[in-house]
């Protein structure tokens, strides 16, 4: 099997290239393309230096490729990769909400990839690491409203993201203005309550996908969700607060039990301790951390929870390469 990157030279392309080495996944040959300036870059993969490749326009000669490198990009071209016989696996929005697009999270909902017509959707990164820890208390308890509060790391916005709180923070500790490109205001000693463009009904577009995804990762329109998404300072990890009706009750120790047994999460949850959920603790991790589970005081039987989750990895590059090796097992 061929395997391609399509914006290997990205935040999330470089992670694609890290977890790959480490992936089960049985390929003979792996190809990297990226825009024509980044063409004749040599980057390492186990040991060897792979050329990366101007993006062609037409067919790629792999059997899986692994798309990154942004919507318009995947919506231009992904036809004519698909028509050439590829499956893509795309990590931008600009097939999730097709019909006959499945949209998966391995560990949740696996067998939906089975189904595609050559295009997999990777879904946005804040759902995917809330999807892991609601998905089993979903299937056992059934959640009927979500409200989901984000934390979410520069990464979010790709390397030029995290370069800019860098740069940013350097500036502002030496009394400079930070003239802000990539986010809506300056990101450093802030928060913006502000990711992607406002929708008609005063949510944001990221704040929106959160509930249009989940209902199609879960398949469960009737799932009621809520979210205020918001730009912290960190370099990377998503950290989400969640809060769960549910329609049968479920007590905190039930919710741990369960979580510490489902796939792709590791229950955090030692506040005695202090331990919790911090993106400190889950930068690098593929597991989904979960803890400050406690019985909601809004909804009776009810459940609270936070979590982090490397937005990077689970939320882009891990999950990807999860689904081609849950295809090739
Ligand atoms: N839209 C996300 C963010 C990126 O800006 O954090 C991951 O899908």
């Amino acid at each position: 099997m061929k395997v391609a990157i399509v914006g290997a030279t990205g935040a999330v392309g470089h992670e694609l290239m890290k977890v790959l080495e480490k992936s089960t996944l049985e390929f003979s040959e792996l190809q990297l393309y990226a825009s024509p300036r980044s063409a004749g870059l040599k980057l390492p993969f186990k040991g060897q230096e792979l050329t990366v490749q101007a993006t062609p326009e037409g067919a790629i000669d792999a059997d899986v490729i692994l798309a990154s490198a942004g919507g318009s990009i995947s919506k231009a071209l992904a036809p004519a990769w698909v028509a050439g016989g590829a499956l893509v696996i795309d990590n931008s929005s600009a097939f999730r909400y097709d019909e006959g697009v499945p949209l998966v999270v391995p560990e949740v909902n696996g067998e939906a990839a089975l189904a595609h017509k050559g295009i997999i959707a990777n879904p946005n990164c804040t759902t995917a690491i809330a999807v892991v820890a609601v998905a089993p208390l979903h299937r056992k308890y059934g959640v009927k409203r979500m409200i989901v509060s984000t934390y979410q790391a520069t990464s979010g916005a790709g390397q030029k993201g995290m370069e800019e709180l860098l740069e940013q923070t350097h500036l502002q500790l030496h009394g400079k203005e930070a003239t802000a490109t990539v986010f809506a205001h300056p990101i450093p000693f802030n928060v913006i309550p502000h990711i992607d463009a406002f929708q008609d009904n005063g949510y944001t577009k990221e704040e929106m996908k959160v509930a249009w995804e989940t209902r199609k990762i879960l398949g469960d329109e009737s799932l009621i969700i809520s979210c205020t998404a918001v730009r912290i300072p960190t370099l990377r990890t998503h950290s989400e607060a969640i809060t769960l009706e549910l329609e049968r009750p479920a007590t905190p120790d039930e919710a741990r039990e369960l979580l510490r047994s489902a796939a792709g999460v590791e229950v955090r949850d030692d506040p005695a301790a202090k331990l919790y959920p911090m993106p400190l603790t889950a930068s690098g991790k593929y597991d989904v951390e979960v803890g400050r589970i406690r019985a909601s005081l809004v909804f009776d039987g009810g459940l609270e929870l936070f979590v982090a989750g490397d937005q990077l990895l689970k939320g882009a590059a891990l999950n990807a390469v999860q689904i081609a090796e849950y295809l090739q097992a």
